[in-house]
């Protein structure tokens, strides 16, 4: 029985469809890159689930009532009220984005030449401790690299690797340890309140800041309560004031996040037609796993990027991959060091998409309409 969508839609965007052979030809002209196709040629946008959510009544409302005076604003406190009933941090900074964050935060506790320890950092957030001249090292849980094993916490910090460095000859130049909730690099698993409780008191004996990266801090903390004995009668408010008690600050990128939809619906579609995807699904997207699906490509033919533009050609379907941050390339972009996997992800706006549009193949699409009805002047 499908789930009923409690909400009806108010404002709606015509979806662009599109032929293959302008598919083909939108593709040679972003260069086979996802990101630099123009979004008037995409059918369903999969990129991200980055501010690509649909506001309710609420959220429009608000919007208008925000605060622009430069200092003191109302909307700063109100902010500021609803951030501290979640964290225990002196200092609340709101900033345009989460990017924005990490430059801000990264900047104050890392030198150059300093070592950020983390369960997998994100793509914006290893170019922030590059930039810094800091080393970011990914040590994830061992359990992340069985793509297809139902572990729960998947996204879990490695504690040992982090004591192992610690302890080690490059001990004295970590500057922070950094986790990640969801763990949106490696599948985007939850991190469990033990692993945090652990690596915690890790970081407290060593005296090294405990940093979340806490952009699908809602997320984990609603999985915690369903998947951590222990955790069953908590809400996942208690869970996520828990998880940030724990650490000794935070970088939150807000855009995502406290919306939860079907991803195991779309997973499931999936499997029913053969592909593999990374299990356990998680909340935010489905990961499909390249590496198997396209077996015949090597790792230096970037099987996931491949399957991202197959999938943009033929089903007008925007992905991306993520060998791109996970590889190492030399200077002429050649792939020096694989990822340890190829996975494609399928972000889910929230709130966008339905079941109609995981159920339907291009070829029941409606016929492209003789006069394009796509500018607020036609529709
Ligand atoms: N950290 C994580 C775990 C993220 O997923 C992102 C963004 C950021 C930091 C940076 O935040 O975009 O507000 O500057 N993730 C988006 C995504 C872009 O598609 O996963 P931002």
């Amino acid at each position: 029985m499908p789930h009923l969508r409690p909400f009806v839609a108010a404002v709606v965007r015509p979806i662009p469809i599109t032929t293959r052979e302008e598919r083909i030809a939108e593709l040679d002209r972003a260069g086979h890159n996802p990101f630099s196709i123009r979004a008037d040629k995409v059918s369903i946008d999969l990129l991200s689930d980055s501010g690509t959510g649909a506001v309710s009544v609420d959220q429009q409302a608000w919007s208008q009532r925000a605060d622009e005076r430069y200092a003191g604003a109302e909307s700063y406190y109100r902010f500021q009220d609803a951030v501290r009933d979640l964290v225990p941090y002196q200092h609340v900074l709101p900033v345009h984005q989460g990017r924005a964050a990490e430059r801000v935060l990264f900047g104050a506790l890392l030198e150059p030449g300093q070592i950020s320890l983390s369960n997998m950092h994100f793509d914006t957030t290893r170019a922030d401790v590059e930039l810094l001249g800091a080393e970011a090292r990914d040590l994830p849980s061992a359990e992340a690299f069985d793509l297809s094993s139902d572990e729960p916490f998947k996204g879990n910090i490695d504690v040992d690797a982090v004591k192992g460095v610690l302890d080690g000859p490059d001990g004295h130049r970590v500057g922070q340890i950094l986790v990640t909730i969801t763990n949106n690099g490696v599948g985007g698993h939850p991190v469990s309140m033990s692993n945090l409780a652990e690596i915690s008191a890790v970081a407290r004996e060593h005296g090294v800041p405990l940093i979340l990266d806490a952009a699908r801090f809602a997320e984990n903390a609603w999985l915690v309560t369903r998947r951590e004995p222990g955790y069953p009668d908590w809400s996942p408010r208690d869970v996520a004031r828990r998880a940030f008690e724990l650490a000794d600050g935070a970088v939150a990128s807000l855009k995502k996040d406290g919306l939860s939809h079907d991803a195991a619906f779309l997973a499931e579609r999936l499997h029913a037609a053969g592909v593999q995807t990374v299990r356990p699904t998680a909340l935010n997207a489905v990961y499909v796993n390249a590496g198997t699906l396209l077996p015949h490509l090597k790792p230096q033919e970037l099987p996931d990027q491949a399957l991202s533009c197959a999938l943009y050609r033929e089903g007008g379907i925007r992905c991306s991959g993520g060998s791109l941050f996970m590889g190492v390339f030399d200077e002429n972009n050649e792939l020096v060091v694989a990822p340890p996997f190829e996975l494609v992800r399928l972000a889910l706006p929230r709130r966008v998409y339905d079941r109609s549009h995981w159920s339907t193949s291009p070829r029941s699409w409606p016929a492209l309409p003789k006069t394009p009805n796509r500018s607020p002047a036609t529709a």
